[in-house]
């Protein structure tokens, strides 16, 4: 299962690979008439972890396609720090700017009408990323674009990763030897799709596995690792000797938890997240995390920016790239554990 995985990825590397050098080819043809593209990028937030490492490899995309198709690619990534009226403001500058298609984020997911009303006044596509607006939204012009790695896909792999360690030995999570699993959830904004149904099925896989298990407490950390910490810590303090998994529904909260047992000097609980942050891979390498689930951000990134560089030339959007709906792109993800990247 798990070298399917990875042959799938590979081969849909080297398949977007293929299609980003057809679309380069193309891009070269129509370089007599557009030899530049004006791509505006609107992040929800500039100091998330994950969104991080998506805007690193989208700069990288950017640089690639430039030496491939000698089209200059003029990429304006801003950072709306939480606030949706900034976001909206950066909408206007770049439709001002004269971008030819914008990659968006958006700070609340369901305020993307105003986005979408500024874009079809000015015909400019919008290709929305991580925080999915809603479907009627969505639906509402055949220039929108969504690109995200699945909640349900992510929570079932991280449930299984537990499921797998039980399976192999039962005493590494039931610390105590009283045949249930207890354990902790920290969850994400209660806003933001990926935070219930990440929860619901990293549970619903457990139980499915057939674990034991028991919640003594749960939170919302916002995605953050020193909310996560403090709340950690606070549980560590009201569950001494009882807490044996940490569910977390991504890597920053996961190293929040480490965070705070490390204070602690507790060890020996297991903790898994979600993402495959360059930190969280770190952590599941250093053997401080169990494990977690990573979407590959070169195809992540690679989808958000070769929809968005062909709507900018009116090209078609590379056969490689394979959407539902028309409209809608997952990227494929994979468990990491220890010695099994
Ligand atoms: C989630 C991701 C989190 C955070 C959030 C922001 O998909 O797992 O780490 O980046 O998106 O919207």
């Amino acid at each position: 299962m798990k070298n399917m995985k990875k042959c799938f990825i590979l081969l849909s590397s080297l398949w977007l690979c293929a299609a980003s050098l057809l679309a380069g080819c193309s891009g070269k043809e129509n370089a007599g008439e557009k030899n530049s593209i004006r791509i505006g990028v609107s992040l929800y937030r500039g100091d998330d972890t994950f969104i991080n490492n998506i805007r690193g490899e989208l700069e990288k995309c950017a640089k690639e396609y430039e030496k491939e198709t000698g089209v200059k690619v003029n990429l304006d990534i801003q950072d709306a720090k939480g606030s949706q009226n900034t976001q909206n403001d950066q909408v206007e500058r770049f439709i001002s700017l004269g971008c030819d298609v914008m990659c968006i984020n958006p700070v609340d997911r369901t305020a993307a009408s105003v986005i979408i009303d500024k874009a079809m006044a000015a015909d400019i596509p919008v290709v929305f990323f991580n925080r999915q607006p809603v479907e009627e939204d969505m639906d509402r012009w055949d220039q929108l674009y969504y690109v995200e790695a699945a909640a349900k896909e992510s929570a079932v792999l991280q449930g299984s990763i537990v499921v797998d360690h039980y399976r192999e030995n039962p005493e590494s999570l039931d610390l105590n030897g009283d045949g249930v699993v207890s354990y902790v959830l920290l969850e994400g904004e209660s806003s933001h799709q990926d935070a219930l149904i990440r929860t619901e099925w990293s549970v619903q896989t457990l139980k499915d596995g057939g674990i034991p298990i028991e919640k003594l407490t749960g939170g919302i950390a916002n995605w953050e690792r020193s909310q996560a910490s403090a709340l950690m810590e606070q549980w560590l303090e009201k569950y001494p000797g009882q807490i044996e998994l940490i569910l977390c529904n991504n890597d920053d909260m996961a190293l929040g938890a480490i965070d705070a047992m490390e204070r602690a000097g507790i060890t020996g609980i297991s903790v898994v997240g979600i993402d495959g942050t360059t930190p969280g891979l770190e952590a599941v390498e250093s053997g401080k995390m169990m494990g977690t689930v990573s979407s590959n951000k070169e195809l992540y990134a690679g989808a958000v920016f070769g929809i968005a560089s062909s709507r900018a030339l009116g090209e078609e959007i590379p056969a490689g790239i394979e959407l539902e709906e028309g409209k809608y792109f997952k990227c494929p993800q994979q468990i990491v554990v220890k010695n099994h990247k």
